[in-house]
């Protein structure tokens, strides 16, 4: 392993004003959303769907890596451009999710692992050969009454620390993912307690398999209340026990903490990063970003609807949320941004 070239990679991944975009969507989960919008569900509208993100112009001011997803990898522009070209180019570094997706913890109902280790090492490498730098591992935890336990979150843990080691060995640097849902009732204290449980789990894992904590970036939920508590935080309270609950778990090391979007609208996702960065950024040991999927994507999705007319005002939907995006990392972010911007709330 080559640790400082791994820590260089993560701080260029976590530059600046930047963050990441995560066009990762596995088919199922593209087909579901283009199924809720009329669009058809065809690998070829994928390919469309993906060149319309990968060409929006001005991307690259706001974005500093693309999480891709396997099919992407193989497929051209109209003019004939693999997308790895054109991310380039751009100079956003392309990286790729590995994980192959959930399923049933068994005698654990409820919980769920992440699949995808078996030969992960030679698919790394292969991922190394084509120019990918970075890569991305899910895992979900779920909230309920007596969840989740102990064995779903040592098992997710060990896994990615697993996944860890084997992107670092390979010279890609892993973005670590144990989401906590946020469905449920949940209140915002029961997700402070479980995600800190579930990232010191994590967190001894990685030191146990000795990956490079420079070298790695992790990407986390916000701790929030769950979707139907009734008691629904503002985002002062939010952003004061995020990094609350991050300060004393998220060792000083990490190379960078990406946030993922989780189904929050894209506008509430981009105020609670912009108040993490307004109230507690200097005291902050690691930079903070974002690296969202549907709080950038689902508005330019929902513009788009499988219409080539609609590429252009798409591609400047994508843009402005990146920017806001942008502006929230720099504390500069505020309402009157979205002015103009009506659909800026689609998804919530
Ligand atoms: O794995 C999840 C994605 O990378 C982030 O998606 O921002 O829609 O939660 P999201």
């Amino acid at each position: 392993m080559n640790t400082q070239e791994l820590k260089h990679l993560s701080e260029r991944l976590m530059t600046g004003d930047k963050g990441l975009l995560a066009m990762d969507e596995s088919t199922g989960t593209c087909n579901k959303r283009f199924k809720a919008l009329g669009i058809p569900q065809t690998e070829e509208y994928r390919r469309k769907y993906r060149q319309l993100i990968v060409t929006t112009p001005h991307l690259e001011e706001s974005i500093s890596g693309a999480i891709l997803f396997e099919e992407t990898l193989q497929q051209l522009t109209d003019d004939g451009q693999s997308f790895l070209a054109i991310l380039k180019q751009k100079d956003i570094i392309p990286g790729i999710k590995v994980d192959q997706g959930t399923s049933p913890l068994p005698f654990f109902p409820g919980e769920t692992i992440t699949e995808g280790l078996d030969r992960l090492t030679e698919r790394m490498a292969n991922y190394y050969q084509m120019g990918l730098r970075f890569a991305k591992w899910r895992a979900v935890i779920h909230i309920d009454t007596d969840l989740p336990t102990k064995t779903a979150i040592s098992a997710n843990a060990f896994t990615l620390a697993r996944y860890a080691a084997i992107c670092q060995e390979a010279g890609i640097v892993p973005i670590v993912e144990p989401e906590v849902l946020m469905d449920g009732s949940h209140s915002l204290q029961t997700c402070a307690a479980v995600t800190e449980d579930v990232l010191k789990e994590v967190f001894n894992a990685l030191y146990e398999q000795k990956v490079s904590l420079e070298g790695m970036i992790l990407k986390p939920n916000m701790i929030l209340p769950g979707l139907t508590c009734p008691d629904q935080n503002n985002t002062e309270t939010i952003a004061q026990q995020t990094i609350h609950s991050f300060m004393k778990v998220v060792p000083a090391a990490v190379g960078g903490i990406a946030f993922l979007s989780g189904g929050q609208s894209p506008c509430l996702a981009t105020e609670r990063l912009n108040m993490m960065q307004l109230r507690y950024g200097p005291q902050m040991p690691w930079p903070l970003t974002f690296s969202f999927s549907r709080a950038i994507q689902q508005p330019a999705l929902e513009i788009w609807k499988g219409n080539d007319q609609n590429i252009k005002a798409a591609q400047q939907s994508l843009a402005h949320r990146a920017a806001c995006n942008s502006a929230a990392r720099r504390a500069e972010y505020h309402a009157e941004m979205e002015k103009n911007h009506t659909s800026s709330n689609a998804g919530s």
